[in-house]
């Protein structure tokens, strides 16, 4: 068979799979098996999660859940900020044992034993924290205007404080590098690093 001869015998064998009389029957073949189909679907599970110091149970739960949706919509912990869902903006970022982690990329069901702080416990660690107990770096936001529309806030502020706590905020590049997972559509960048650094200053100093 020519070239020519084999592409006309695969358009026919194509152009008959899409005709109207073949189509309903011949899909049928295509269902999943019952045992695939039942494989398929999400268990669910109950378990606890240590949050801001305290302990949160959790209704049967989607295993698939990510830390976020979690946060958000089971326990209404909305500080905590979804933006792409895919790992690239870093809204969602919480601490994980004292870790910067994305939400979005973490299963809560893994989560288990581990103490999670978001924004709402970080001025406060042992429970929510308030306006007037604000950590020093949600405080520095203030003073150094360091946001505008304010939905990636709380994911800088949460990795700033991790990148303190690393030792990663020696200038204003180190800054820049270490919090470079952390975008903001605003353009704020110039006065978040002047907040992290005044803090990783002033922590240095104490
Ligand atoms: S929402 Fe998690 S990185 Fe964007
Ligand atoms: S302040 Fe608007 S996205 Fe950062």
């Amino acid at each position: 068979m020519n070239r020519r001869n084999f592409l006309a015998t695969a358009l026919a064998a194509g152009s008959a799979m899409l005709t109207p009389e073949s189509s309903a029957g011949e899909m049928s073949h295509f269902e999943p098996p019952t045992a695939a189909r039942e494989a398929d679907a999400v268990q669910t599970m109950t378990f606890a999660l240590t949050i801001n110091g305290a302990e949160h149970q959790l209704p049967e739960t989607p295993v698939n859940t990510t830390l976020l949706d979690c946060l958000r919509d089971s326990l209404h912990l909305t500080g905590t900020k979804k933006g792409c869902g895919l790992g690239q903006c870093g809204a969602c970022t919480v601490l994980v044992d004292g870790r910067r982690v994305k939400s979005c990329l973490c299963l809560a069901v893994m989560q288990q034993g581990k103490q999670i702080t978001t924004i709402e416990g970080l001025g406060r660690p042992e429970g929510l924290g308030t306006p007037e107990e604000l950590h020093p770096l949600q405080a520095a936001f203030i003073e150094h205007d360091a946001f505008q529309c304010g939905y990636c806030t709380s994911g800088q502020i949460m990795s700033g404080v991790a990148c303190i706590h690393e030792g990663h905020a020696g200038s204003d590049d180190e800054v820049r590098e270490w919090m470079s997972g952390n975008l903001c559509r605003c353009g704020a960048y110039t006065n978040i690093v002047a907040a992290v650094r005044e803090v990783a200053r002033r922590s240095a100093s104490a």
